[in-house]
């Protein structure tokens, strides 16, 4: 049985799930809008990762016979000034969601929830991963600059980004 603070923490981290792939379709249609498909490719498929880590927290919630509760999800931003603006705000909100997940397993250790504990540990492992993939792109981009050449051949290396499910993955 999970705990009610932990139900409550844990409805609230599918929304900011939710948000993130809200946000990263958006960065993705931002992309298609100024022809940068590989860019547009990378973004969709990250927005259908966020989607899965939604699911893990709703699938979670579940299992300990918690109640899942739905809450809003805001509107993203639509336009950004360039392509090192949409992934520079896409680095800073994966650095407020690692807080957010060490904030959850400060939480399960208040709790002495250790299930939670320990489902949450996949999380913090992706965080790292999440961080350092955006951050990759981020820093190849103030390499190139204003240099089109140099966009032109990230988008070229962003479209080869494919999703895997995760049920395919195990
Ligand atoms: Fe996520
Ligand atoms: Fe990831």
């Amino acid at each position: 049985m999970l705990g009610k603070k932990i139900e409550d923490a844990f409805n609230e981290q599918i929304n900011w799930e939710l948000y993130s792939g809200y946000l990263y379709l958006s960065m993705s249609a931002y992309f298609q809008s100024i022809n940068l498909t590989g860019f547009a490719n990378w973004m969709y498929c990250q927005a259908l990762e966020e989607g899965t880590h939604a699911m893990k927290f709703f699938d979670f919630i579940n299992e300990r016979s918690g109640r899942v509760e739905l809450l809003a999800t805001k509107a993203p931003g639509k336009e950004w000034e360039s392509p090192l603006a949409a992934f520079e705000e896409a680095y800073e909100h994966e650095c407020l969601v690692s807080g957010r997940i060490n904030d959850l397993v400060n939480l399960s250790i208040e709790e002495k929830d250790h299930a939670s504990n320990n489902f949450l540990q996949w999380f913090v492992s992706e965080q790292v991963e999440e961080e350092a993939s955006v951050d990759e792109v981020v820093q190849k981009l103030k390499l190139v600059g204003n240099d089109g050449g140099g966009l032109f051949m990230i988008d070229q290396e962003l479209a080869q980004r494919t999703f895997t499910p995760p049920a395919a993955e195990e």
